[in-house]
């Protein structure tokens, strides 16, 4: 019995020591977790914000000059003391602004909207040198039948104290197909310089104002655009000169350059960057050496697409500000797509702003300009594929349906437009090909091209246009050009990859492939650029996705059941 008894306290003692054990090594343990040393207390100082020295004045006035590009503050800074006699250069803050691209002019009961000016000293222009004002009035007419009141161009010279002051002697009304009172028409003013011996040399004025009577204190001042062509050492296009000494078609020496312009990007709901991507690189394999677009509102994909190609390409695309003339607030991108749905007319009118200012800016560098949506595209067909060879070929062949053997020189070559439709009812044609290929894929088009004047495009000659419509220019030199040539669909056409107005047309498409004539090489930059600006998914992405769209599929399975 006492032995036992000293076995169990034993026992019990041998308990409790490993008791005790297990807590203290737990406790040691606890206390190891928790012999961090006190963390002591940072002070940051700073916080991560911009350190960067303000610009300098130089640097200002270059972004001022991209935030209001015809707004002259530069110009007005360098000017000569001293009061001009006739006439007096307003304060940069005694102008009439509207809509931050805009300034007005009220003359008599109209309302002048002056967007940009342009000297034009082109060689083929019978009243060069002049300077072209780009605005919008509310009056409409007829050319030479329309009357507007007397106005004048003060137009001011670097160094120069005096302006030169001319009559407007020219409205060029850019469109020609009626409309009411209550709108403004895109109208180009004529301001010309007096004409001296040697025109060529003449220097091009900095800045204009327009004014009711000549010596008034104006309430508005652009700047004058001239960027003639650095890289030549003649002012006037060198392939033209070639072709003035030669015969009009030996134009091979000098390649041919090309440019396009795209009206107000209005685009806010819809992520097209995907097309824009395809599209820019085969302008670009078609031999478009810059495509400029104007913003109006874009997604923020296609905005980084833009932004991404102006830092990795530079020069070959461009973004311009815009906004509308007639006095919509230019708010933010919802109003201003709003605005611009609401009156479609209006909305219309305006792009030909767009259009002329990018031909006017552009005319001494490229000797080709094409205005286009970034859903057309000017396919040479046969075993043509550059622009360049388009246009030699387009010297040479008959005009469609037309005798123009008379001529040798044309305004512009245009090309008959063939709607290639979505068709999103029928079968992928090129089953491996991925769907994000939208041009590559789409080769299925309505049999019948549209005829000469419905919806053409064309490559407008720098050397002759003076107007710009969408479709025709609706001016032009009129010194030895005719006017634009239709170019029979056998050498090349305009394809437009949206749906016909008439629907009777989508039945039967044919098949037309000419873009994979641009295979591999469009499909291997679209992809490089997809995948750089990260558009394409990863794998878990695929799945996550495919997955998502079962489940989506079984409910509506199930609600369909529960209907029934
Ligand atoms: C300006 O006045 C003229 C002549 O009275 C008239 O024909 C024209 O319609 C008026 N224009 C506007 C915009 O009121
Ligand atoms: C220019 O305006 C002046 C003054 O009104 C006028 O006498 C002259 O005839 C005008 N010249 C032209 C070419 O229109
Ligand atoms: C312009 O040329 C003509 C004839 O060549 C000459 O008589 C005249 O003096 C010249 N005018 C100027 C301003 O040089
Ligand atoms: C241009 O072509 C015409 C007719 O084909 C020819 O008579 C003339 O000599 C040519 N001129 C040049 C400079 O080649
Ligand atoms: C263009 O004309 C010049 C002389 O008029 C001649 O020397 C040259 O060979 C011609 N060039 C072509 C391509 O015909
Ligand atoms: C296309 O073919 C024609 C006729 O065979 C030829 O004259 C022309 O030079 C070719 N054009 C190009 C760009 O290869
Ligand atoms: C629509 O297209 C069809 C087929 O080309 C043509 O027969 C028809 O006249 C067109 N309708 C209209 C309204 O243009
Ligand atoms: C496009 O926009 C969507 C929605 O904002 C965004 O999730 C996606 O990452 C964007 N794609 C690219 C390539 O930036």
């Amino acid at each position: 019995m006492q032995a036992s008894h000293v076995r169990l306290i034993k026992i019990l003692f041998v308990i409790i020591a490993i008791k005790l054990f297990i807590v203290l090594v737990l406790f040691g343990y606890n206390n190891s977790v928790e012999d961090i040393p006190e963390q002591s207390m940072v002070f940051i100082d700073e916080l991560l914000v911009d350190k960067s020295d303000e610009p300098s004045w130089e640097q200002r006035l270059a972004l001022i000059r991209k935030e209001m590009p015809s707004f002259p503050l530069e110009e007005l800074h360098r000017r000569p003391l001293g009061e001009p006699k006739c006439g007096k250069v307003p304060a940069a803050l005694g102008i009439d602004f509207s809509n931050d691209y805009w300034q007005t002019l009220n003359n008599a009961n109209l309302t002048y909207h002056i967007f940009g000016a342009y000297y034009d000293n082109r060689e083929k222009m019978i009243e060069a040198p002049l300077v072209r004002v780009l605005t919008m009035i509310n009056h409409y007419g007829k050319r030479d039948v329309v009357k507007h009141p007397e106005t004048f161009c003060q137009l001011w010279f670097r160094n120069r104290i005096e302006p030169v002051v001319v009559n407007v002697t020219d409205y060029k009304i850019i469109w020609i197909w009626g409309g009411g009172s209550t709108m403004v028409y895109p109208t180009l003013l004529s301001c010309c310089l007096p004409k001296t011996n040697d025109t060529k040399a003449q220097e091009a004025p900095e800045m204009v104002s327009l004014v009711t009577k000549r010596c008034d204190k104006a309430r508005n001042l652009v700047r004058v655009v001239y960027e003639p062509d650095e890289a030549s050492t003649a002012v006037t296009d060198p392939p033209q000169q070639q072709s003035k000494q030669n015969n009009s078609t030996q134009l091979q020496k000098k390649p041919l350059r090309f440019m396009v312009c795209v009206k107000a990007m209005d685009f806010i709901y819809k992520d097209l960057s995907w097309r824009l991507i395809e599209w820019l690189e085969l302008m670009r394999l078609l031999g478009a050496g810059k495509v400029v677009f104007y913003d109006a509102q874009m997604h923020p994909n296609m905005t980084r697409v833009l932004n991404d190609y102006m830092e990795t390409s530079p020069g070959f695309v461009e973004v311009r500000p815009l906004s509308m003339a007639r006095g919509e607030p230019h708010s933010g991108p919802h109003f201003q797509h709003y605005a611009m749905d609401a009156d479609g007319f209006n909305r219309i009118l305006n792009e030909m702003i767009p259009y002329n200012d990018c031909f006017y800016r552009n005319m001494y560098k490229y000797d080709y300009i094409g205005v286009f949506d970034t859903d057309e595209v000017i396919m040479p067909l046969g075993n043509v594929t550059k622009w360049s060879d388009l246009v030699e070929l387009a010297y040479r062949v008959p005009d469609y349906e037309r005798e123009t053997w008379k001529c040798d020189e044309w305004a512009s070559f245009c090309f008959r437009n063939v709607y290639f439709p979505s068709y999103p009812e029928r079968p992928k044609v090129y089953k491996k090909l991925p769907g994000f290929y939208y041009m590559l894929q789409h080769v299925e088009r309505v049999a019948e091209h549209c005829d000469r004047y419905a919806a053409v495009k064309c490559l407008h000659s720098t050397r002759y246009v003076i107007g710009l419509h969408n479709h025709f220019p609706l001016f032009r030199a009129e010194n030895g050009e005719c006017e634009a040539k239709s170019v029979p669909i056998k050498y090349a056409q305009l394809q437009h990859y949206r749906e016909p107005d008439n629907k009777t047309r989508l039945i039967d498409p044919i098949i037309d492939d000419s873009i994979w004539r641009y295979q591999p090489l469009l499909q291997q930059r679209v992809y490089a650029q997809y995948e750089r600006l990260g558009f394409l998914p990863s794998i878990q992405q695929v799945l996550t996705a495919k997955e998502q769209r079962r489940k989506d599929d079984e409910l509506q399975l199930k609600k369909a059941i529960s209907r029934v």
